[in-house]
């Protein structure tokens, strides 16, 4: 087992990496504040994982909740199924919750916690390889709003997280590269012998080679924790880690959640961003084909739906967090392993790249 910690002073913690780590309650007992726990997980991975983890919770008053799974699930009324169970079981201030599931189960659950009661603890199990690599890491917490992803939501840091790589086993192909792409990220905004790691390790990492697996996973972990810790509410440096998303929230947002994944709607957004950067001649154009090709050897999309068009991009883009006083600013890059965040990008070399896909 490996641990990393996420420095923040009081509020530090760490994350445990390993095989077979579901089983050992000593790495969750002691993060747990008095005797209620909350279980919260979903209907795919409650019967996977559910049992393993309330046996590493005996002694504790444990109670349940199963969410439908989906993206298009991570909303108000689905938040509001925490909060009533919480209430029915006569959960107080003092119990703690534990996500146990992937990043949608991971951001509802942190913002019931950061919300029931003014705040109660939470501990992330996340089971997916995109929330191992980014969502249970770093205090993000929310959910959807019909008319933006993400918008509602609040900053709650974890007590713990516990990254048990066995879980993986069971998750489709299709959602292993969708985490792959979190991973690439990482190379692209912050380390470019990372990314050349990955170029020699891609085929590796799709046959699910554990020891590469788990050293892509480490070095993700390793690189969001040094960003989160100097810059936890996101003033500034932290806006890298939304290299695609401003690109890739329009997607999830335009196609309907649940259509293109969250780490599908973010490779394709990664592109763009390099498209743009490209046209601004900050980057050079065989960045954009290494981009390009590591993203397609993962599986990944790389071309805009033909379904959405500029001007819908444009609205969908507008109402993103980045934008300051009407003004959106875009995560971009300047080299490879190098990301800026900028207003100065020129608007008909945007219109080029959102027109990438017709
Ligand atoms: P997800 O939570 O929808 O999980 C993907 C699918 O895999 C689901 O069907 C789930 O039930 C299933 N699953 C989970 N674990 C499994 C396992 N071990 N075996 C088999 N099936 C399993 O999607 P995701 O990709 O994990 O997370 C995407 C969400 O994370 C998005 O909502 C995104 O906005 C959010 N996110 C948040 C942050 C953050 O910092 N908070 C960062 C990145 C992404
Ligand atoms: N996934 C973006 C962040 O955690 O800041």
């Amino acid at each position: 087992m490996n641990t990393l910690t996420v420095d923040l002073g009081t509020r530090s913690y760490p994350i445990y990496i390993g095989q077979a780590l579901l089983g050992k309650p000593e790495l969750l007992e002691k993060y747990i504040s008095g005797q209620q726990v909350m279980l919260v997980s979903n209907e795919t991975v409650a019967p996977l994982y559910l049992q393993t983890v309330l046996d590493m919770l005996a002694g504790f008053e444990t109670a349940t909740v199963i969410l439908p799974d989906g993206e298009q699930f991570k909303n108000l009324d689905t938040l509001n199924t925490i909060f009533s169970a919480l209430l029915e079981n006569r959960f107080n201030r003092d119990c703690t919750l534990i996500a146990l599931g992937g990043g949608v189960v991971g951001d509802i659950t942190g913002f019931a916690a950061a919300s029931y009661q003014r705040g109660v603890p939470f501990l992330q199990i996340p089971t997916t390889l995109l929330a191992q690599v980014d969502s249970s890491v770093g205090g993000k917490t929310g959910v959807n709003h019909p008319q933006g992803k993400n918008m509602i939501g609040a900053f709650h840091q974890p007590r713990c997280v516990l990254i048990d790589t066995n879980t993986l086993d069971t998750l489709d192909d299709r959602q292993l590269a969708a985490g792959l792409a979190e991973v690439i990220k990482y190379g692209l905004i912050h380390d470019a012998d990372f990314f050349a790691w990955l170029e020699t390790n891609m085929d590796a990492l799709k046959a699910r080679d554990k020891q590469a697996l788990g050293y892509a996973i480490e070095r993700s972990c390793a690189i969001k924790a040094e960003i989160v810790a100097a810059d936890e509410r996101e003033s500034g440096k932290r806006a890298l880690l939304n290299l695609g998303h401003t690109f890739g929230h329009a997607i999830e947002t335009g196609t309907g959640y649940g259509t293109w994944l969250h780490g599908e709607a973010v490779a394709t957004g990664m592109l763009m961003a390099a498209d743009l950067s490209a046209r601004h001649g900050w980057l050079q154009a065989e960045a954009v084909q290494r981009t390009e090709q590591l993203l397609q050897r993962a599986g990944l999309p790389t071309t805009p739906p033909e379904s959405m068009n500029e001007e819908q991009f444009r609205q969908l883009m507008s109402i993103d967090k980045k934008v300051i006083g009407g003004n959106l600013r875009l995560v971009l890059l300047k080299n490879m392993g190098e990301g800026i965040i900028t207003g100065d990008f020129r608007q008909e070399l945007l219109s080029e790249t959102l027109n990438m896909g017709s």
